[in-house]
């Protein structure tokens, strides 16, 4: 159990890089996410509420020999050549790479030969979007090395472009968006159609505690698919361009009794919004224990509604519940699998949310027989690139 995230994939990075190729000329990180609330809303052109954790991935660069190829190396993992043999946890800077260098090549910039050297303090398969991270840092590594300015919100973009071609479905910028902009000590409140962002303070007295059920589900992405596709033709059953463009669960009574499937997803949608948008106002008034109270109801609906929570993560959230100094509790990120988020009074001094901490990983464990892992996170900034010498 810590209370504090410790990493140092920084010096990870930095290290293996001198080890195979000498200084690097740059530096980036990119962090991992935890959404607060507004779950499943992205795709649907909503609202969520997501900060940036205290995990970093990061990628140690500089440029490589011109007229060769890029060349990666991540730690545990091994080497590659970019555009050569692909291994599968490659993929994902690969194919970041590939619409990369469109991107540069239709602006008319050279894609540069680089190498990078990454490490990550991200726990994967988590739901805490340590794919995002890789796909930022990648974005911002070529960027770096071409010299090319990049908006965050067109480096989220690329990402999501990533996700799309992987998983052959049209996902949220959630999480790309919230690792390339968030601010630090504050979660943001993004509108996923106009990509605004709004960051809001944390609640005064309060910490944000992310628990790792410690299971893992593969082949989720079916799962993701099917949900989205029910959405879409929710939307279209409806004649709106998307779930994001009605306002009242009431508006859904057309599809309850012909589509009931569509009409139960399409309300935890819809109500979700509402709920995001109601934890912003409460956020911006101070009032902690409303923001608890709604993500309360969100993790209810993801498990009834929605159908995306598993019975860990069920578990873990009716533990933190009635933990210590709890506000609230819901699964958090896609589903099935992975992390839970609390909203936990914070009273300051030596103990701060100990109590909470030991009350979960005792009540966790004797349920599951793992131990959990518990993070009070505090918000932090989005990715960065750090020039060296
Ligand atoms: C995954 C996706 C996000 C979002 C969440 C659910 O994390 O990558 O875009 O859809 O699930 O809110």
């Amino acid at each position: 159990m810590s209370t504090e995230p410790v990493g140092d994939a920084r010096a990870r990075a930095v290290a293996a890089h001198r080890a195979h190729w000498g200084e690097p000329a740059a530096v980036v990180r990119a962090p991992g996410r935890v959404n607060l609330i507004g779950e499943h809303t992205d795709y649907n052109d909503g609202f969520v509420f997501p900060m940036a954790l205290p995990f970093d991935t990061v990628i140690a660069l500089s440029d490589g020999p011109p007229g060769t190829d890029s060349e990666i190396r991540s730690e545990g993992y091994g080497a590659f050549t970019l555009d050569g043999d692909v291994p599968d946890w490659g993929i994902y800077i690969q194919t970041t790479h590939e619409l990369m260098g469109d991107r540069l090549r239709r602006a008319g910039v050279d894609v540069p030969v680089w190498r990078g050297s990454v490490a990550t303090d991200i726990p994967t398969g988590a739901s805490l979007s340590s794919s995002a991270a890789v796909e930022v840092a990648t974005v911002l590594s070529i960027a770096d090395r071409a010299g090319f300015g990049i908006e965050p919100v067109d480096v989220a973009r690329i990402g999501q472009q990533v996700e799309t071609r992987l998983l052959g479905v049209a996902t949220g910028i959630m999480d790309q968006l919230i690792c390339a902009s968030a601010v630090a000590g504050s979660a943001s409140l993004i509108d996923c159609r106009s990509l605004h962002i709004t960051p809001h303070p944390l609640p005064a007295g309060t910490a944000v505690v992310v628990m790792d059920t410690m299971t893992r589900r593969e082949l989720v992405d079916s799962e993701f698919s099917a949900r989205a596709a029910t959405c879409f033709r929710a939307a279209s059953l409806l004649g709106v361009p998307a779930l994001r463009d009605i306002d009242e669960v009431a508006a859904l009574a057309s599809l309850a009794s012909e589509h009931p499937l569509e009409h139960r997803r399409a309300s935890h949608v819809v109500a979700e919004n509402a709920r995001a948008l109601a934890a912003a106002a409460a956020m911006r008034a101070g009032d902690a224990a409303e923001v608890g109270r709604l993500m309360n109801e969100s993790h209810d609906s993801l498990r009834d509604l929605y159908a995306v929570s598993s019975e860990a993560l069920d578990r873990m959230v009716e533990i933190a519940r009635a933990a210590p100094g709890c506000l609230g509790a819901r699964m958090t990120g896609g589903g099935f699998a992975g992390c839970a988020v609390a909203l936990v009074r914070d009273p300051g001094g030596s103990a701060g949310v100990e109590p909470f901490l030991a009350e979960v990983a005792r009540a966790y464990e004797a349920w599951s027989g793992v131990a959990p892992r518990l993070w009070s996170c505090r918000a932090m900034a989005g990715a960065s690139v750090e020039q060296l010498g």
